[in-house]
């Protein structure tokens, strides 16, 4: 005889039954997630994928096994319109009047609450990631992931583009961050590079002649981890040949803005803002700016270096945040708050000034003329109520990194965003080299293969952090999305790069030899760019945590807890590797 398979049956997921389903005979699947019991009733909440539906058992009438949460059942029933509806379930206005209940798996009590609202920290719910992801608050952010995938391929596709994978054992990119290494067994002492993104590999396509490239693509750093970085994430990676600048802009903002539609139903305006880097620094005091709100850095040198404070007169860069009524927060207690995020950009304390009844108020007023304090309300516009915040130093780019960070926190503080709204830019013409912070020396801030401006050429040797590129980023709601940028084909250009940077022949044969022996191949014009997949996510599905959007990402100390990887091996694998590994003291 035939051994009997399992067969268990699902008329539809527990979350999508309405009232239109009332008097229908359904089966439904899933994991008990609340049981009340009520009298001589017995009320269970049921969860699948899709939603909660109330089932309702009456145990005098059937055989009712032992139920604890958590417990996998099948329960067969009608469903019933509720005498009350319950307004917080999609499901609300029904429930299932069961007529069997079958237990198809027990559970032991789990560690940490599957309820959509928890308030268990985030290590524990980590560690118990498969119960956390449960919830149907954290399945629905996955499905957005999911969604956005399925609009990059439905909208690549029909604009011709050729979906290709590259090698994950490769060589070191050089995208700035530090590389996972993989050793190789065949050749000991030798290691592959996790790659950082495949941006070598997507310029060799073009050489190729793919014209039109992209790929889903895992990349790897291993750089300090923060609310919108992890170690492993995924970018959508596009590059194309013979496109402009504009035209790549146009393409990507085309991309984004069909992610949204088909997501969230929602229309993004196009074309989206172009902000020079420039502007975004000097009166965001961010690359990244989130031009929801104001409170815009203001120049207020000229104005203030007329004051009797040395500092305003000595150091080279003076600007001021106005806040609108912010007078009377702007407490000591604040002030000092505010003054923390100081140090970070080597500076050691900012300016506070209030004004109230028609007079500036604050400990430097004193320092302040008439005149001079005229002027200062005159180029703030300030209004009864509003305080100032003014920061100064001789570094330009610590005085706007600075405020930048105080008009980011102060946003957050007086809730100056609203909710579900967004803000979609691209900032464009960025700088082509940059002071390492570690080193001091010169680095590109793309990469080596950005293309510098035409109109830029000739400062290449002479200024060289006066050379802007065609590289780009899509900012939303303050965070880089993605980025890319036009890239070099032209050898003579590369080489003068090189220089800049220092590279000897050795470094560059070392280093990318194998690329710029492929760009000598009649390589076209060609640029693209990289959506960051995991802060798509973040964004359009609500959440300021990029590990709410990760099945299983890493904690801020780059260790997976479902698995504890990074792991020790034995001591066997490690010899077959040629390795060793070396106590720390
Ligand atoms: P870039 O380094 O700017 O460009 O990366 C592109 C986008 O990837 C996302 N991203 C990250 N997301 C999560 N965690 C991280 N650690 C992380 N690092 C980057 C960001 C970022 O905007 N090869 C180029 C692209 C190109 O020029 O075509 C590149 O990788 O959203």
């Amino acid at each position: 005889m035939e051994a009997m398979e399992e067969k268990f049956t699902r008329t539809d997921y527990c979350g999508n039954f309405r009232i239109s389903d009332v008097g229908k005979e359904v089966s439904i699947l899933g994991w008990v997630s609340k049981i009340r019991k009520l009298g001589s009733l017995m009320f269970l909440d049921v969860r699948d994928r899709e939603g909660y539906l109330q089932v309702c058992i009456k145990p005098d009438e059937i055989e009712v096994p032992d139920i604890r949460n958590e417990y996998v059942v099948e329960i067969k029933g009608t469903i019933v319109k509720k005498d009350v509806p319950n307004k917080n379930l999609a499901t609300g206005e029904v429930e299932l009047l069961a007529s069997s209940v079958k237990v198809i798996n027990k559970a032991v009590q789990p560690p940490i609450s599957t309820q959509e609202n928890t308030d268990a920290n985030e290590d524990i719910r980590l560690k118990y990631r498969y119960l956390d992801l449960r919830r149907n608050c954290m399945q629905k952010r996955f499905k957005v992931r999911a969604n956005i995938v399925k609009a990059v391929h439905e909208y690549l596709d029909a604009h011709d583009f050729i979906e290709i994978e590259t090698p994950y054992l490769a060589p070191s990119t050089p995208e700035g961050a530090r590389d996972y290494l993989v050793p190789s067994r065949i050749h000991h002492g030798q290691f592959y590079a996790l790659p950082q993104s495949p941006q070598l590999y997507k310029q060799m396509l073009m050489v190729a002649g793919f014209e039109r490239y992209y790929q889903v693509a895992r990349c790897f750093r291993d750089e300090d981890l923060r609310a919108d970085r992890q170690p492993d994430f995924t970018q959508i990676d596009v590059e194309t040949s013979f496109l402009n600048q504009d035209q790549i802009l146009t393409l990507g903002e085309g991309l984004v803005s069909n992610i949204f539609k088909k997501v969230l139903n929602y229309d993004v305006k196009l074309p989206l803002r172009r902000m020079d880097y420039l502007e975004a620094v000097n009166k965001y005091g961010s690359d990244k700016p989130d031009t929801r709100y104001s409170l815009y850095l203001i120049d207020v040198k000229d104005i203030l270096s007329k004051s009797e404070f040395n500092t305003y007169k000595e150091n080279k860069y003076v600007k001021a945040i106005k806040v609108d009524g912010y007078a009377k927060e702007l407490s000591r207690k604040k002030q000092d708050q505010i003054n923390l995020i100081a140090p970070k950009f080597n500076m050691k304390q900012f300016g506070y000034f209030k004004f109230e009844n028609g007079a500036l108020e604050g400990s430097l007023v004193k320092f302040l003329n008439e005149e001079v304090q005229k002027e200062l309300i005159e180029r703030m516009e300030l209004k009864d109520g509003d305080a100032l915040i003014v920061g100064t130093t001789s570094i330009l780019r610590d005085l706007n990194f600075g405020l930048g960070a105080v008009r980011t926190t102060l946003a957050k503080e007086l809730k100056l965003v609203i909710p579900n709204t967004f803000d979609l830019l691209w900032v464009v013409h960025f700088p082509l080299f940059e002071k390492s912070e570690e080193t001091g020396e010169i680095t590109p801030c793309h990469h080596p293969f950005t293309r510098p401006c035409d109109e830029d050429l000739d400062k290449l040797e002479t200024e060289p952090y006066n050379v802007y590129s065609y590289a780009y980023d899509i900012v939303i709601n303050g965070y880089e999305a993605g980025g890319g940028s036009l890239r070099i084909y032209d050898q003579d250009v590369q080489r003068e790069i090189f220089k800049v940077l220092g590279f000897t022949q050795e470094d560059i044969d070392r280093k990318f030899g194998f690329f710029v022996e492929a760009l000598k191949y009649g390589t076209p014009p060609h640029g693209g760019f990289a959506l960051g997949l995991d802060r798509l996510t973040m964004i359009l599905s609500g959440t300021d945590n990029i590990r709410d959007v990760i099945a299983f990402p890493k904690n801020l100390s780059a260790v997976c807890p479902v698995t504890n990887a990074p792991l020790s091996v034995d001591e066997a694998q490690l010899k077959e590797l040629g390795l060793k590994v070396i106590e720390e003291k």
